[in-house]
């Protein structure tokens, strides 16, 4: 026994000069920015809420509550009954629930999709990095609408993959022509998600028309975002790209299941595409996840099967919300704040103050018992609309929530900056 001390001991004593520190880092992943929601989650270090004024987080998108029991008694059922669902399943996924979503997909966007053209991933953030892997490499460039979705910059930036910002136009939309100008010798695709995160808006179809014509004429993709689909106010197709026999020519369109069922943890997503770009999609997916988890997807099938009228009920929920924001917003507008966007589960606004956004997002947690996020997260650093800008994730605050919200938004002082050290 004794030895085996001694041993551990001169490993100890040792180990740091086997094991140096300073091992290598890749410089694109080394100047890639932290994750955004972990780096407010900090904000609330030491927060001591004020008495009777709970922190309202309107930070991040994604629901809090459990999946609905049926859901939660599915997956249960599986993991104990269906003994393939603790194994390695085909790279591109389920081909029941590949199969689901063609057969929905057609019917929903009056276009024709095959089981083929679908392929399953762990989340939406995957099934991005996946199809983009596919489209762009170092050098490459990728027109990304401002502001953006922070977590595809990321991955273009430790892509080396150049987001080239085309910043929203007019009702925070973003304009073809604009965009067109941006095409150059090195671009590969342009990146649209509607209903839009973090600005809320929903494109218009005519507009998603318009960006895939600019994408066929240029032999680009056109990559859809779609992870807010559920939630988008108007009836019917959002759009008409797979009504084109053509689409998968130049159409990628992604999609969560985080949102619809509350399946964030479980990591299930979505890519349709061409069936010649998903077998490249395959090699990445083969080699970052090898299956998408197996239990998720058969929870993701369940889903699709059995709870469209649960999903209606969430959706006109999300919707009372968006309204109950609109109503709750109007004060406000006399001291200064805009609403720029509105949908999904976002509101977008402008602030009054003379700080940053940047700098006035850490404070809020203590001044007001507020935590959102600052418009800088969502635009290059050499924009400064972002300086502005708020992004208010709404979805998991009811409407007597979202009323205390911008209560305590409008009773902020015209003056609020960042406080004296040790204040
Ligand atoms: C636009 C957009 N795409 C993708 C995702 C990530 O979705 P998933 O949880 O399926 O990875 C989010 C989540 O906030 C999102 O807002």
């Amino acid at each position: 026994m004794q030895w085996v001390l001694q041993w551990a001991l001169q490993f100890a004593r040792r180990s740091p000069k086997t094991f140096p520190m300073n091992t290598p880092t890749n410089p694109l992943i080394a100047a890639a920015f932290a994750p955004p929601v972990m780096e407010a989650r900090r904000w609330l270090d030491g927060v001591r809420p004020a008495p009777g004024r709970p922190l309202i987080n309107v930070s991040q998108a994604a629901p809090t509550a459990p999946p609905p029991q049926a859901l939660r008694e599915a997956i249960a059922e599986i993991a104990l009954e269906d003994a393939a669902a603790h194994l390695y399943g085909p790279v591109l996924g389920l081909p029941e629930l590949r199969a689901e979503i063609a057969e929905r997909w057609s019917a929903a966007y009056g276009g024709t999709i095959a089981a083929e053209q679908v392929a399953i991933t762990s989340g939406c953030n995957q099934a991005f990095c996946a199809a983009m892997t596919t489209l762009a490499g170092p050098g490459d460039e990728v027109i990304l609408p401002t502001p953006w979705y922070f977590n595809h910059k990321m991955h273009l930036d430790m892509a080396g993959v150049r987001a080239v910002a085309l910043p929203a136009g007019d009702g925070m939309l973003p304009d073809p022509a604009r965009a067109e100008a941006l095409v150059g010798e090195r671009t590969r695709a342009i990146v649209l998600v509607s209903p839009n995160n973090p600005a809320g808006v929903e494109y218009p179809a005519d507009l998603v028309a318009a960006f895939a014509d600019l994408a066929g004429r240029h032999g680009l993709a056109l990559v859809l975002d779609e992870t807010y689909r559920d939630f988008d106010s108007r009836d019917g197709a959002p759009h008409a790209l797979f009504a084109n026999p053509d689409w998968a020519e130049t159409v990628i369109q992604l999609y969560s299941f985080s949102k619809a069922f509350r399946l964030t943890g479980h990591r299930v997503g979505a890519i349709v595409a061409a069936e010649k770009r998903l077998r490249q999609v395959e090699k990445y997916l083969d080699t970052v996840s090898i299956c998408p988890n197996q239990i998720a997807q058969r929870a993701a099938l369940f889903g699709l099967r059995n709870l469209g009228r649960w999903l209606a009920g969430e959706r006109a929920e999300i919707l009372a919300r968006r309204t109950a924001v609109q109503a709750a917003f109007a004060p406000l507008e006399a001291r200064g704040w805009r609403l720029r966007g509105l949908g999904a589960y976002f509101a977008y606004l402008e602030h009054p103050f003379a700080a940053s956004s940047a700098a006035l997002a850490p404070l809020l947690p203590q001044r007001a018992g507020v935590l959102m996020l600052p418009g800088t997260m969502f635009r290059p650093a050499d924009d400064p609309r972002g300086e502005r800008e708020f992004r208010i994730a709404f979805a998991n605050t009811d409407s007597a929530g979202i009323a205390a919200l911008f209560r305590r938004l409008e009773k902020l002082p015209p003056d609020l900056a960042p406080l004296p050290q040790g204040a």
